[in-house]
């Protein structure tokens, strides 16, 4: 009979005390300390400890047996790094209703054409499951495409190693119990215990897993930090709740380089993926307007053009106001001041409200230059004459100082028919031949407000 203790830990990372105390000392987190009654395993040294296995060398490993599964999108094949690895342990988390299940049905009815799959709803009925397969167009005629809407882990495990599938489902780790514990569903030891078990399940039968995982409020995978250490992959699902565009990227990868993002659109029929997402956070509206500037934001291999749109008004109460959406307000403030330290305007009876158009986020100083634009173009009602974009980031002293992968900006720019490209002065633009491309280095943030 294993000895039951307890212990207090924290919810939110993990941190375990003997004692309750109101402030994690780790995460920092109050009132997050919960009682879990843990089962200590008889000290007795297991047989299986024991095995078979020995070392091996280079030489002896054959990379064929390494096989990838290409799945439904090529996109979402990028951020894996070409596809599921056969026996690879992935965790997929994003905040609720923004579409896991979705793209997750999706991905099970695609990979059933050539595989067997089980798909665990530890959240819904199975006919919800089968709700949403009508929504997105899904053959209920599939005999690979296995529903099992089950929470308790040790019937899902057992199940699994009856029926054993090539790719297996979970939606989700929190939702999912192990009966042998005494810790309620949800809590920091169910989860790594669930996770660690069904990883072994899984590794031991070279079964290919992707388990949903919740968020908290800050953002971050609910439950414990070794949940992201145990799984080969992270990927994490985002988007804006008004708009119908989502991202995916991986934050962690065995398999291949964490640079990449795969952009979807959610449609009557699912997710759908924007192959060229450049052009989709562009204002549709062909007419120059005062207030409104390009710029380009990099995000991992891929660079997306931007519209950073200003409003300078008259001040309407006491004080002047400070709006920003999708970009730091710290960061605005901060270019404010450069403009009226630096170029001489004079801000202090105007409110300003700057947007990145199209629910986009982004704190890339990159940005700063086109921000700085906006504010001036409305402030002066400057229409611009040239289709022109604004990359660099503003230092203090008014500098124009370098960004990151200003080759592919440019690119990108040059692709999408941009007459004008305004550039930090270190940038070098003798490679760039297109006679209907206007380059324009500059050092400071003067020299540009003075030329427009
Ligand atoms: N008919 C529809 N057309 C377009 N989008 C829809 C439609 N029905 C649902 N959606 C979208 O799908 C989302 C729900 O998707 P899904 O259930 O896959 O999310 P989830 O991330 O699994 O949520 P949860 O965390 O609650 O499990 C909704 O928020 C909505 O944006
Ligand atoms: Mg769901």
């Amino acid at each position: 009979m294993p000895k039951l203790t307890s212990s207090w830990i924290c919810q939110e990372c993990g941190y375990n005390s003997a004692a309750y105390i109101g402030k994690c000392p780790s995460c920092g987190s109050w009132a997050t300390m919960i009682e879990e009654i843990i089962a200590k395993k008889n000290a007795k040294t297991s047989s299986s400890t024991i095995s078979e296995n020995s070392f091996s060398s280079l030489s002896s490993l054959d990379l064929s047996e390494v096989k990838r599964t290409k799945s439904y999108d090529p996109e979402l094949d990028s951020i894996l790094g070409g596809g599921f690895v056969l026996g690879s342990f992935i965790l997929l988390a994003g905040e609720p209703g923004i579409g896991k299940s979705t793209i997750l049905l999706q991905i099970a009815d695609d990979l059933s054409n050539k595989l067997k799959v089980a798909y665990v709803t530890a959240e819904e009925s199975t006919y919800q499951v089968k709700l949403r397969a009508t929504r997105l167009n899904i053959n209920d005629n599939k005999k690979n495409l296995l529903l099992l809407a089950e929470n308790n882990l040790e019937t899902i495990l057992n199940l699994v190693e009856k029926e054993k599938p090539d790719f297996l489902i979970l939606d989700s780790i929190q939702a999912i119990y192990d009966p042998s514990l005494e810790s309620s569903n949800g809590s920091v030891s169910q989860v790594k215990e669930c996770a660690n078990k069904i990883l072994r399940v899984c590794k031991d039968k070279h079964i290919t897993t992707i388990i949903v995982g919740h968020v908290n409020k800050e953002g971050l995978i609910a439950g414990p930090k070794v949940l992201e250490h145990i799984v080969d992959t992270v990927l994490y699902f985002e988007g804006e709740k008004f708009h119908n565009f989502r991202i995916i990227r991986a934050t962690k990868n065995r398999f291949g380089c964490t640079d990449e993002t795969a952009f979807f659109e959610m449609k009557d029929n699912g997710l759908v993926a924007i192959a060229n997402p450049s052009t989709l956070f562009m204002s549709q509206n062909t007419e120059p307007a005062s207030g409104s500037t390009y710029t380009t934001i990099v995000d991992g291999s891929k660079t997306i053009i931007a519209e950073v749109q200003a409003l300078v008004g008259a001040m309407g109460y006491a004080t002047c106001r400070r709006v920003s959406n999708g970009l730091d307000v710290n960061r605005v403030l901060q270019i404010i001041a450069i403009l009226e330290r630096r170029s001489g305007y004079n801000f202090s009876k105007h409110d300003i409200f700057v947007n990145l158009v199209g629910g986009l986020t982004s704190s890339e100083p990159a940005l700063d230059l086109s921000i700085a634009m906006s504010i001036v173009s409305c402030m002066n009602n400057l229409i611009p004459q040239k289709k022109s974009v604004y990359i660099g980031e503003i230092g203090l002293t008014g500098e124009i100082r370098q960004v990151t992968k200003i080759e592919n900006r440019i690119k990108e720019c040059a692709k999408l028919g941009f007459e004008k490209i305004v550039v930090p002065w270190e940038t070098d633009i003798s490679k760039i031949k297109n006679p209907n491309l206007e380059m324009v280095r500059i050092k400071k943030v003067f020299e540009v407000l003075s030329r427009e």
